[in-house]
Parts: structure tokens; sequence; C-alpha cells
């Protein structure tokens, strides 16, 4: 046996026993003739100590060299409560030394002012650090407890193709040229999409994969390249019962790590609602902080910035900050750039003192309107009432921003609370006005609503999807929706993306050929596993529940991947690179 027992496991009870262990060093102090060693694997860290007759067959052990040491478990002088096996520490007796280490870049401990470029390019090390374990020892956890979760209610785990055709999630994909076929390419899944909805039409009913995926797109701190989906397609169940199955499984999750009863059923939101209320369609609840239209008190104001946008069917909308009055320039130049990052033109910043309005806007207001205004924001003295005006979409955003933004910077929130909820109802499409011409905002496979199917000629911009995502704490941690199950509707859908007979046959021919072959009511739903995981272990970025994540510059610093290859490989690939 390499072990008898874990370095995690040992406690007073255990005095006495004869025991091997195995680990790395983490700590060495020598104390005149004794020398202490930390001795830590997976489980935790056992104090260990040689003797004078030891000294000398460890002089070289240092950190990180791997140990394997038998001796007595015996009580320690001064306990260390704050360690697990704190009581004891084992005596040595014999020791074998299993392998040495260089001096590491990185220092091993929970503890680590290791630059990210360090830890990245050293992961192997950097997973080598308890704290960061955890959270992959966590990602499993969950991982199994909602394979489990699904199981239990009879869905099958599906694997799909990773070299694929194009799905339709709208990202850049990823292409893989073909040694056989010259000149064409395979391209990665951005999510196996087409693939359940044709498990749906092969009767499954219900379906799950832990599914990796791939989009080439800009990284950011929830955002990689290639990234890990709970994906699920399910037949026969409405809306409804979808969601139920859905937030149970959260719930379930939340109950067995976090120990949280969560509130069932979760708060829902239509976009509408989301969007007005919070100015996002991913709203962070564990705050109040809400928008107010204050449109009609400005439609005919002086100040144009207002009475042009209330012209041109656009809306403002305030927040008011309670006791925020005496923020900074510097600070309200932020709130300011945060707005402009986020679609807004400008932001108005006034302040309420002696029941007035301050601010360099506050002069073109009328009484009647300054009035009207702090009676809707119910603003009192101290108050700092930020403003923005535009399009509805835009200037929704860009407060949301603000809300966000301040919601961190004041502190508004209780780090351990989790505030999960529905947004439903999204809009159908969105237009771009740069390509005059519409998108589907989920995917073009999204059913319209029953009640909006009138509008889809006169009006598409108006019709609202059975699409849905899954939010908590101002993270979108799923998203999905009933797909269209009839053939004309299809049809109808391609036509008004404005894809033409060629490319719809080009893109997803097979996939319309299957819908004549009997194609049955489903709907589905995808997570993003590295989401959870991130949120669940209180992380700041999905690189850090990633075990080899790329870097913002979508590189990754260990393997150094993406790199050059050989001429021959392109040659064989049919592949010449011109610079
Ligand atoms: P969607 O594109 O909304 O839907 O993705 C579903 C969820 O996947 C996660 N996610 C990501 N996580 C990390 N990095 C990324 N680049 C990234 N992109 C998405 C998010 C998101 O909520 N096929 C549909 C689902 C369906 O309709 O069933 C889809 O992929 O948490």
């Amino acid at each position: 046996m390499m072990r008898t027992c874990t370095n995690g496991e040992l406690r007073a009870a255990h005095i006495g026993q004869q025991v091997t262990l195995v680990g790395w060093v983490s700590k060495r102090r020598n104390f005149g003739q004794l020398v202490f060693i930390d001795l830590r694997d997976r489980y935790g860290i056992t104090q260990i100590v040689f003797n004078e007759s030891l000294t000398e067959a460890i002089k070289d052990v240092r950190n990180e060299y791997i140990l394997q040491v038998s001796g007595e478990v015996v009580k320690r002088q001064d306990p260390n409560l704050k360690m697990a096996t704190g009581e004891i520490e084992v005596a040595v007796k014999t020791v074998k030394i299993l392998n040495s280490a260089n001096t590491t870049p990185l220092i091993i401990a929970d503890e680590t002012d290791a630059l990210e470029e360090v830890r990245l390019k050293y992961r192997y090390l950097d997973l080598r650090r308890p704290v960061v374990q955890q959270k992959f020892i966590l990602r499993h956890q969950i991982n199994r407890s909602i394979r489990k979760y699904l199981d239990e209610r009879d869905f099958v785990e599906v694997e799909t193709p990773i070299l694929t055709r194009s799905t339709p999630e709208g990202a850049r994909d990823y292409l893989v040229p073909s040694r056989i076929h010259e000149g064409q390419f395979y391209a990665l899944p951005q999510s196996p999409q087409l693939f359940k909805q044709l498990l749906m039409i092969s009767g499954l009913e219900r379906y799950y994969q832990i599914a990796r995926c791939f989009r080439d797109e800009d990284l950011r701190a929830d955002r990689q390249m290639e990234f890990t989906q709970v994906d699920i397609e399910t037949s026969f169940l409405s809306q409804d019962e979808l969601l139920k199955l859905m937030e149970g499984m959260m719930a379930s999750v939340m109950k067995e790590f976090k120990g949280i009863d969560l509130p069932l059923p979760f708060v829902r939101l239509t976009f509408a609602q989301a969007m007005n209320t919070y100015g996002s369609d991913k709203p962070d609840i564990r705050f109040e902080l809400k928008l107010t239209d204050v449109s009609e008190i400005f439609k005919n104001s002086e100040f144009s910035v207002f009475s042009t946008a209330f012209k041109n069917q656009g809306v403002i909308k305030a927040l008011c900050v309670p006791g925020l009055a005496n923020a900074s320039r510097k600070q309200t130049d932020k709130y300011a750039d945060e707005a402009k990052k986020n679609g807004a033109k400008g932001l108005v910043v006034l302040k309420v003192t002696g029941g007035a309005l301050e601010g360099s806007a506050a002069k073109f207001f009328s009484a009647e309107e300054s009035k009207a205004l702090l009676a809707a924001l119910k603003a009192s003295d101290n108050d700092l009432i930020l403003m923005a005006a535009g399009q509805w979409e835009p200037t929704c955003n860009a407060l949301g921003a603000v809300r966000s933004y301040l919601g961190s910077e004041q502190g508004l929130y209780d780090k351990e609370t989790f505030a999960f909820l529905w947004v439903t109802e999204f809009p159908m499409l969105e237009y771009n006005e740069e390509d005059k011409r519409f998108y589907a905002r989920h995917h073009p496979f999204t059913r319209p609503m029953d009640e909006d199917v009138q509008y889809l000629d006169s009006d598409p911009a108006r019709v609202r999807a059975y699409a849905y995502d899954m939010v908590l704490n101002g993270y979108e941690l799923g998203g999905g929706s009933l797909r269209i199950y009839d053939q004309k509707m299809q049809t109808k859908m391609f036509e008004l993306l404005g894809f033409s007979e060629e490319q719809i046959k080009a893109r997803f021919g097979f996939f319309i050929e299957a819908f004549q072959y009997g194609t049955p009511p489903h709907g589905g739903i995808a997570f993003g596993l590295d989401r959870i995981a991130m949120l669940l272990t209180g992380s700041e970025s999905l690189r850090d529940v990633i075990a080899f994540p790329k870097n913002a510059a979508a590189k990754c610093p260990m393997s150094e991947a993406p790199s050059s290859v050989e001429e021959s490989q392109l040659a064989e690939l049919h592949i010449k690179v011109t610079q």
C-alpha cells in the first residue's frame, strides 16, 4: 500500500496508530534537532516530525518534494485548531523521497500574489493550490448532481458531433478544414441545437448532454471561446412545465451545495418588465434601485434632449439613488461613462438639495417638471438623480448598466444571496439598423407566441416568443425556447430573417427535411455550466473554474495554442497561408 490514510484524515482518536502517508512538502521548518514538515495531498495537510536520526536523510528535501513516510500518530504539544488535523502530528520512523522538485514559479498555497498570466502558464501548479482544487471538486459535484436529477426524471444523455456544420447561434464559427474533401470545412458546434431537436423528431422525448460548445467571440470574464453547456431538450411539455422542471434542478443543486432552500416558483418577469424596471434582460434583483419612466413629464420640455427623445418615440428614464448627492465629480463621471458605453448619448446628473434640483440640466426644467419629477421618484434631500433619454432599449440598458455599477460600488447587495429569476416573453426578432434587416434574438427555430403570430407580417418587431432565460445575480445562467414544429411557420421565419431558398437549403436543408416526418411539439434550454460553477464557487471569472482556460487574448499561456503548423500539414489540408 502506498498509504494507509490521507493527509486530511487523522484526528485525536487516531493517536497511537501506525500510519503511512504520502504527499507534497508544503512547508519545512527546522527546530534545533527536529524538522517539521507540512505534508499535503488533495485531502488536506498533516504535520510530520522528523527526529535527529532522520535529518540527514531529508537534508535536501524542499517544498514540493514528494515523500512517503511511516510513523506513529502522536498528540501535538500545541494544537492548531485552525487545521482539521491540528490536534495530532505523525512522528516519522521511516521516510522515502518519492520525487524531488525544482523551485516552483508560484507558491503553492491558498493565498497567492502570482499574476494570472503566470498562474495560467503553470496551471498544473496553480491547480495544486487547495482553494483552486476545491473549485474543481465542486464543479464535478455539480455535474454529478445535475446528472442525477435529470436521470431520475427519465432524461437520456446523448452525445452529438463535434465536427459538424455551422449551427444557428449566430456567433462566428470555428472551422476545421477537411483533408479528404478539398476546400470544405467542418464547423465546431456553437451548441448541439439542431441535433437535440432532431433527437426529439427521433422520439427520445427527454434528452440532455453536458456538451462542449465553441464560439469565436470576444472574450469577457463570463465568456470563453470554448465552454460547457448543460444542454436539454424535451417533447410534449408546456413552457410552464419545462420551467418548473428546470428551476427544480437549480433548487436541488442549491440545496445540495449551499444548503439553501430556494423559494419556488422562481420570480418571473417578462422581458418588458425586466427592462423597464431594472434596465436589463438579466437583472440583478438582490437590490431594489428601480428605474422610473418619466417620459410624460418631459414631453414638452425646453430641455431638447428630453423633448426630442419623446418626439422620436423614445423614452426618458430616471434612477434615484437615496443619499448619494455627495457623490464626487469623479464618481458621477464614471456613471456617465458607464451609461455611454451601454448605449446612452449622455447622462443627466442632478442632486436634490433644499427640495430643489441642482445640476447643469436643472435650469431647463420648469417648476412643474421639477416638482413632478421629485414626486415620481419619491426623491428627497441628498438624493442623486440620474437620467437618460433616447430609444427605449438602449436607454433602459444604459441606466441598467449604471444601476449595476452602483450596486457594486455602493455595496447594495449581500454577496451570499442567490437571487434567481426567469425572464420570459423575449421579442422574437431584433432589428439591425446597419444591415437593415431582422435577426433572430434567440435563434431561428424559436416559436412565436400564439397571440402575436398575427403581427408577423404587419409588425414583426412586436412579436414575442416562447423564449426564456434563467438569471442569477445579474448573469444569464441559461436560455432556451419552445421550438417551431410547424413547417410552414419555419419557412415563414426564415423568410422574415431574409434567408434565400438556397441559403436555407445550404445551411439547414437536412433539418428542414426532418421536419416533414412528424415533428413533436418540443422545447429546451441550455445552461452555462461554467457560469453555474463560477457563481457557486464565488469566483470572479470563468477562467477560475475551467481547468485549462484561454486568457483574455484567446491564447493558452501554457500550451501556447494557437500555434503555427508545418507547411506539410497545411499542404495536406489544401491550405495556403498568405500574409
Ligand atoms: P445560448 O446561446 O443562450 O443558447 O447559450 C446558453 C447558455 O450558455 C452560456 N454561454 C456561454 N458561457 C460561456 N462562454 C460563452 N461564450 C457562452 N455563450 C453562452 C450562457 C447561456 O445562457 N442552443 C441554445 C439553447 C436552447 O435554445 O436550448 C443556446 O446555445 O450561460
